[in-house]
């Protein structure tokens, strides 16, 4: 309805119209906060439990094996190929977090798995978030996450997003290199910048270093130039690339993080932040348990008190919380003739089979390509065949789609059923509908947890 309305003709302001709007508008701001008041008073429990309701997450039973939760999905969707998610796990993860670095700030690598349901449940258990995009940005603050809960942690950051950043105080972010400063400077000259350094990455999957981070000697020229153009630097940053599986990476990192407050300090910038990244095993607890008290003594030796440290984790909550069930759609018997032709498939007196499973590396097997995954498929009926050599495909028409070559598993018929575990870190996330095979839907379910350790 509008506010202007005409009398004799003159264009005049229906102040009664006007006063109600300015009321409503008043009622609907106390409301929202009235909201967020009560959602502060909620217990982490009750945080958790709504999401559990709007995630329509079912219960996960102790007696209950995967295999069953598998099959009773089988019978209630139509589906050839799904995940089974278990916030269970990412709550064990946070508990876990909690007892081996209990001071360290968890920043959710959201490119690891942006499902909602695992950004949700981290919400519910107030992580903060590595954000990579302005998309991942608006993803988080549209749950309702306080700005300065996030930092944007890519170091090359389009204008557009810094922009957009600025708009949403979203204050915290990570840089190495000269014209990102000249950037940040011109788009949002506020920012609070993380020197992002470039630590010994060799003990990594994934490694980071050609990419992104400054080198040691480099740093003062750029701590020296922030300075000059009034930039405000708050703490150094480093990752120690994905699937790390060393601590001495860590120990290292850190001799070099506090390398650089020395010469922040010679500049008389006082740096208070450390952020140690990710590249914490998701499955492997006595890594972590490794890895986390290097990290905690470290800490405690280099740095004063008032000294934030913070970590992106991404890979460590969402690896294990995932699991594939994918069917047989198609499959080929290989014949010696083909093995002459292809050379590259092993040749012996056994058959051989091509198995075309309904997800392939262009959905959410595309770890095979950009995350170092070897998939290991478990068949969801026990079989007492011999297994045979094969290689699983994908569905799509590219012969790239390959999730397995010459692996060992008895002989599959179509509609067989197989599962992966382990395949919540970086799956969905970079999955594509390439050939129009969308990526599977998750359902959610939840394992025995002691909710009063969260
Ligand atoms: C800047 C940054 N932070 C955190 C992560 C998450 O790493 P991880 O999954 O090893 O924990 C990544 C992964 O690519 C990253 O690029």
């Amino acid at each position: 309805m509008s506010e202007t309305q005409k009398r004799n003709g003159e264009e005049v302001v229906d102040e009664t119209l006007a006063n109600k709007k300015v009321k409503v508008d008043a009622t609907t701001t106390a409301q929202q906060t009235e909201v967020k008041d009560q959602q502060c008073l909620l217990t982490t429990i009750e945080k958790l439990d709504l999401v559990k309701k709007e995630l329509d997450v079912k219960k996960w039973e102790s007696n209950v094996t995967i295999q069953d939760l598998i099959t009773s999905s089988l019978d209630k969707n139509d589906r050839d190929a799904f995940f089974v998610a278990d916030i269970g796990v990412i709550l064990k993860q946070w508990i876990k977090w909690k007892k081996n670095l209990p001071g360290v700030t968890p920043y959710y690598a959201v490119k690891c798995n942006p499902t909602v349901g695992i950004l949700k449940v981290l919400n519910a258990l107030g992580s903060s978030y590595d954000c990579a995009s302005r998309t991942e940005i608006e993803t988080v603050l549209n749950l309702g996450v306080d700005p300065t809960r996030i930092i944007y942690a890519n170091p090359c950051k389009q204008i557009s997003a810094l922009k957009f950043a600025r708009a949403h105080n979203v204050k915290l972010m990570t840089f190495d290199n000269v014209s990102e400063l000249e950037k940040i400077e011109k788009f949002f000259p506020e920012a609070e910048l993380v020197l992002r350094i470039a630590p010994d990455d060799s003990k990594s999957l994934m490694r980071f270093g050609t990419k992104f981070g400054v080198h040691i000697e480099d740093c003062f020229d750029l701590l020296e130039m922030a300075k000059e153009m009034n930039l405000k630097v708050v703490g150094v940053s480093f990752h120690v690339g994905s699937g790390c599986f060393d601590s001495i990476a860590y120990d290292s990192a850190l001799t070099m993080v506090k390398s650089v407050f020395d010469m922040a300090a010679k500049l008389d910038m006082k740096l208070n932040l450390v952020d140690v990244g990710g590249g914490f095993s998701g499955s492997n607890t006595e890594l972590f348990e490794t890895f986390t008290k290097v990290i905690r003594e470290k800490t405690a030796e280099l740095f004063d008190k008032d000294v934030r440290i913070i970590a992106e984790p991404g890979r460590y909550f969402a690896a294990s919380s995932h699991t594939l069930a994918v069917t047989v759609i198609s499959k080929r018997i290989i014949k010696q003739e083909d093995n002459r032709q292809h050379p590259r498939r092993t040749s012996n007196n056994m058959r051989q089979y091509n198995y075309y499973l309904a997800d392939g590396v262009y959905g959410s097997f595309n770890n095979v390509q950009f995350d170092h995954a070897k998939p290991t498929p478990i068949l969801l009926k026990p079989s007492n065949k011999q297994p045979t050599p094969c290689t699983l495909f994908g569905p799509t028409c590219d012969s790239i789609d390959v999730i397995a070559r010459d692996t060992q598993i008895p002989e599959l018929k179509i509609g067989d059923w197989l599962y992966f575990p382990e395949m919540g870190a970086y799956t969905t996330a970079s999955a594509s509908s390439f050939n129009g095979f969308c990526p599977p839907p998750v359902y959610y379910y939840c394992s025995e947890v002691d909710e009063s350790a969260l």
